[in-house]
């Protein structure tokens, strides 16, 4: 054998797809030859696994036609390309994408927004699933009618339910009704975990995650154990609500999460008889807080009945009353949303290394000897600067 008859021989097998041979577009190199074995590398531009096996059952065939007794053709095919190009630590990482849903206070809407989102997300094509971290409060399974649903389990992992063409997972759904549960920050770190690491989640192109209320440890052990892509915050419109959502928005800020928005619910009510809308609790309120994060209202969700009986029956409103006002503008802050992860990634997505944590898991950052000895210059409310996130 030689290297000329090699080369004619493999410049028989035509690219997949194209009329060109793969030594004519220079894919062949490093050919070795010792008698009549052969060996060389293709260097091809598609990652399609079919298209390297086509090349190299070809090419063994074209160079055992030729005289060759063996023929080892390694070819090299680029990565996959990644739809998330966030980095840092991933404890689940065959989700690509995370939106962390929080609020300063309670009662404003959020695992209404989440769940809504969520159904909207699916409705554009994505792969979607829905965690409910909302671990002393987990209301997603009645809003989803899958209360009674106990998740199937394989070995030690859960699988998620699925309803309305997404993946969910609830703190309501492994316990029994009514239990309560009244967990330290340790656990509740070892939870959100947990449910990240042993949850079957799909290859999803979305995690929402329907957060508890408030800046605490959950939001900060999910920034620790996943790279957060976007947060929303969700907001009513009365000024007490917007102070503790200032909140929510400078935690993202000290987590290092792009913020995707502002979801101003119970903005405004319309009424079921006449569709005439009414101020209740003012309207366009959270504009200059947006402002002042640099970010947008990307939804002003109305008071309608039917989101309330949709929640309580377990019929979503974005799915069973899709036309509906409400739905509609969930559909829209849902495209919004999305429009911002692309774009995020397209600059290189998030990083969480700079929140991981500088005492060992469990251990606020801010009880330890070395941050209480922070300088004294320390006001009230300031960061220690060790990233724990607590202030
Ligand atoms: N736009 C709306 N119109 C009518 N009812 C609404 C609207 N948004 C939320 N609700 C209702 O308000 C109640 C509280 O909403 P939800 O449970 O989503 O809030 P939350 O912020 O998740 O609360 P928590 O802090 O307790 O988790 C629910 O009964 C829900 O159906
Ligand atoms: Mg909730």
């Amino acid at each position: 054998m030689t290297e000329e008859i090699v080369k004619s021989a493999l410049s028989k097998v035509m690219y997949p797809g194209f009329t060109k041979d793969i030594v004519t577009f220079g894919f062949v190199n490093s050919i070795a030859i010792d008698g009549t074995n052969v060996s060389f590398t293709v260097e091809i531009t598609s990652s399609a696994p079919e298209v390297a096996q086509q090349i190299k059952d070809e090419a063994t065939e074209a160079l055992k036609a030729a005289g060759a007794s063996s023929v080892n053709c390694n070819v090299k095919a680029p990565q996959m390309p990644k739809e998330s190009s966030s980095q840092g630590r991933n404890i689940a990482p065959q989700v690509k994408n995370f939106l962390m849903v929080s609020s300063g206070k309670g009662g404003v809407g959020k695992s209404t927004t989440s769940l809504n989102i969520a159904i909207a997300f699916a409705a554009q094509g994505l792969k979607v699933g829905l965690l409910d971290a909302d671990i002393y409060g987990p209301n997603i399974p009645r809003m989803m009618g899958v209360s009674d649903i106990k998740p199937e389990v394989n070995g030690n992992k859960v699988l998620p339910i699925k309803a309305y063409g997404i993946e969910m997972m609830s703190m309501g759904s492994l316990m029994e009704e009514g239990q309560a549960l009244i967990w330290r920050g340790a656990m509740i770190m070892k939870a959100i975990e947990q449910f990240l690491r042993d949850i079957v989640w799909s290859e999803l192109d979305i995690l929402v995650i329907d957060m508890p209320p408030g800046t605490g440890d959950a939001q900060l052990s999910l920034a620790q154990a996943v790279p957060v892509t976007a947060g929303l915050t969700v907001t009513t419109p009365q000024s007490v609500s917007l102070d503790d959502s200032r909140r929510s928005l400078s935690m993202f800020k000290k987590l290092n999460i792009p913020i995707a928005g502002i979801v101003e619910n119970m903005s405004g009510f319309i009424a079921p008889d006449t569709g005439v809308e009414y101020d209740i609790f003012g309207k366009g309120t959270s504009q200059p807080m947006a402002d002042e994060f640099s970010t947008q209202i990307i939804a002003e969700i109305p008071i309608e009945p039917s989101v309330r009986t949709g929640g309580d029956e377990g019929k979503p409103v974005t799915f069973a009353n899709p036309t509906s006002e409400s739905a509609k503008r969930f559909t829209e802050a849902a495209a919004s949303i999305w429009a911002t992860i692309e774009a995020i990634n397209a600059e290189g997505g998030v990083d969480n290394a700079g929140v991981q944590p500088t005492t060992p898991p469990g251990v606020s950052a801010c009880s330890t000897p070395a941050a209480s000895s922070a300088p004294a210059s320390k006001s009230e409310g300031e960061s220690c600067g060790t990233g724990c996130g607590c202030h």
